[in-house]
Parts: structure tokens; C-alpha cells; sequence
């Protein structure tokens, strides 16, 4: 039986010294690097493993993805039986609150609007407000929503945020489930997006959602490239009903010499780095999980296949 890792070379290289000390009993290979013979292969870690690669494991039990979400990974071509992981990792919990808290501050400071300013070599006042004033609501209310929410609190914002199933968090208005989407959106002036991407919510920041939001307000994409439409974003912004977006996720990834984002006035881009997989907390993350599996407990981050996230 072979735990085998598919992936950055460096990531591999500190994962295999976890293993050797965490889970010696367990032959970990990394591809590219050991012999492997596939029939062993029954547990597979990996980030967006095509199905081919995939196909050529007949014994593979649990496919663990190194990042929090799964939708990189081919699950259409995954048999029914295979077993799926995703990462719950403090790093890529800090890195997105991190990066959350960063965005809602700048796009309610107006960044993106001073930043053309100066690069205009213009002195334009505008008035700016407190946070107290600027009503911050989070879609997707799981690990990383959570966070996020918690670092926001301290800030000022009067938060809220939404979820498939009701939850209750201390200090923030929650809504639930498709009948309470508009209301939730009808009070938010920026909308941060951090759900998995699903058939349920592909293209969720559209036009029609944009719509429901208060005229000139901001939306943050940390989620999925695949919740935005694009052409829809851009006509938001041009049109005023949305003020300015930031964007950390797009399709393709990488985006294309001369899309539209990136000289877009009121978008701010980064290249996929709002919660990047820490190779140490991630590999010991991933050791326990091996240790739970061995024991026959639950695992952590264990998807739920039918649910689809
Ligand atoms: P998670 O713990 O599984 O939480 C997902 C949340 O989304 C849950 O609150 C869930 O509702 C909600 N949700 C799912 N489907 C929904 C629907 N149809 N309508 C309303 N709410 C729905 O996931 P996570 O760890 O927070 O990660 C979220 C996503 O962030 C990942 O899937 C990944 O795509 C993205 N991500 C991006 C980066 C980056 O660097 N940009 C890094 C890491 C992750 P319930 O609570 O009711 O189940
Ligand atoms: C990164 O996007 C992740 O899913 O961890």
C-alpha cells in the first residue's frame, strides 16, 4: 500500500520528512521522483490531477486535494467509491481572513479610485466613510467564512452572511438557503464570495445578483474564478451599480495578455494568492488525517460527494 503525492517538487520534499517521522509504517512516494507501482497506489494526494493520470490507480481509495477546494479535480471521472478530502489548514484559514480583511478595507476606503487618481497625477477629494458605515456580508459561511468574518469584527463592519443551511454566528446577521439570497443581498454594500464552486453556484455574481445590490457597491472574488461572469462584472461596473471589484480568482487562471481585468479601473487582481496551502501545517494536517484513516476514525475535510462540497 503506497501514499502517493502529485505536485510541487518542494511541497513533496517537506511532505515525505512529515511522513517518514508522523507515518513511517507508510511508503510515501512523490511522482516524479520514486518508483511507484500504480496497482499499490491507494491513497493519492494531489491539486488538479488530470482523470488519466487518475485512471491508471484501479485500487485508489481517498483522493486528498492539497487545497480547500476540490473542484480542480477531475471527481466526474472518479469512481463513486473513491473517497474525497479536501484541506482544512490554519495557513490557508489565515491567508484568506488575511486576505478578506485586506480587500473589504480597501474597496471601502476606496483604493482602487485613489490608485487611478495618482496614477493620473490628480488631487481628487472624495469623501470617505467609516467602517461602521459599510455593511460587509459573506457568502459561504464554512471554514473560510468563517474566518473572515472573525477578523472582520474588530474592524467595524456591520457583517452578515450566507449559507446553503442556517447558521448562527455571534455579531453577524445570517441568512440561509436560495429564498434568503435577495434579502441578504439588499443589505450588503460588499459582497465577498467564498464558497465552493458547484452546479448550485457557477456564475452565482452575475448580473441578476449584481442587480439586487445596493447601487454602488463592491464585490470581492476569493472563491472560484467560475462564480463570476465576467462580461456581467465589467457591465456592472461600467454601468455604476457596482462601484468596484476586487478578484483573486478568474477563468482562465492565468488570465490572458489583454483581458479586460487587467486594466480595468475599478478592478483590483491578484494572481490566485489569497490562502495559499503552507507546506508544513498543511503536511502535518495531512499526516493526521493518514493516522485518523489507519485508525478507522473521520476524517477532517472529508467532502461529501453527492453535496459536492
Ligand atoms: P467549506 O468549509 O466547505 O464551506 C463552504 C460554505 O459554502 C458553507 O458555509 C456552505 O453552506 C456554503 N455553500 C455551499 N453551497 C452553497 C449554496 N448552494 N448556497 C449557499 N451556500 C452554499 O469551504 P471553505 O473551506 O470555507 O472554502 C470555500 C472555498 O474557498 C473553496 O471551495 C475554494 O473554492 C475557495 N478557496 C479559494 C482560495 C484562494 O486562494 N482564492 C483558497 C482556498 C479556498 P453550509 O454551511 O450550509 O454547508
Ligand atoms: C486554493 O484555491 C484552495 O482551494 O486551497
Amino acid at each position: 500500500m503506497t501514499f502517493l503525492y502529485h505536485g510541487l517538487e518542494a511541497r513533496g520534499a517537506v511532505w515525505a520528512e512529515i511522513f517518514a517521522a508522523r507515518v513511517p509504517q507508510l511508503p510515501f512516494a512523490r511522482w516524479g521522483h520514486d518508483p511507484v507501482d500504480p496497482a499499490q497506489v491507494r491513497w493519492l494526494a494531489a491539486w488538479n490531477a488530470p482523470a488519466e493520470f487518475i485512471a491508471q490507480f484501479p485500487n485508489l481509495e481517498v483522493l486528498f486535494s492539497v487545497g480547500a477546494g476540490i473542484d480542480q479535480l477531475p471527481l466526474d471521472a472518479l469512481p463513486p467509491q473513491v473517497r474525497v478530502v479536501r484541506m482544512v489548514e490554519q495557513g490557508i484559514i489565515t491567508g484568506m481572513a488575511e486576505y478578506v480583511a485586506m480587500a473589504c478595507l480597501a474597496l471601502h476606503r476606496d483604493l482602487p479610485f485613489f490608485i487611478t487618481e495618482q496614477r493620473a497625477g490628480r488631487w481628487t477629494y472624495r469623501h470617505t466613510r467609516l467602517a461602521a458605515e459599510t455593511r460587509v456580508g459573506v457568502m459561504g459561511l464554512g471554514e473560510l467564512g468563517k474566518a473572515a468574518l472573525d477578523m472582520l469584527k474588530p474592524l467595524g463592519f456591520p457583517l452578515s452572511g450566507w449559507s446553503r443551511s442556517a447558521h448562527r454566528i455571534a455579531g453577524v446577521a445570517c441568512f440561509a438557503g436560495a429564498d434568503g439570497f435577495d434579502a441578504f443581498l439588499a443589505q450588503v454594500d460588499i459582497a465577498v464570495c467564498l464558497l465552493p464552486l458547484t452546479p448550485e453556484t457557477r456564475g452565482i455574481l452575475c448580473r441578476e445578483t449584481f442587480d439586487k445590490m445596493p447601487r454602488g457597491s463592491a464585490v470581492v472574488n476569493a472563491g472560484r474564478g467560475g462564480h463570476l461572469v465576467a462580461d456581467d462584472l465589467i457591465a456592472a461596473l461600467d454601468s455604476g451599480q457596482l462601484r468596484a471589484a476586487m478578484l483573486d480568482v478568474t477563468v482562465p487562471e492565468p488570465l490572458p495578455e489583454g483581458h479586460p481585468f487587467y486594466s480595468h479601473p475599478a478592478i483590483f487582481l491578484t494572481p490566485h494568492v489569497a490562502a495559499e496551502t503552507r507546506h508544513g501545517s498543511a503536511g502535518e494536517v495531512l499526516a493526521d488525517n493518514v493516522l485518523r484513516l489507519l485508525a478507522g476514525d473521520p476524517l477532517l475535510g472529508e467532502v461529501d460527494r453527492t453535496r459536492g462540497y
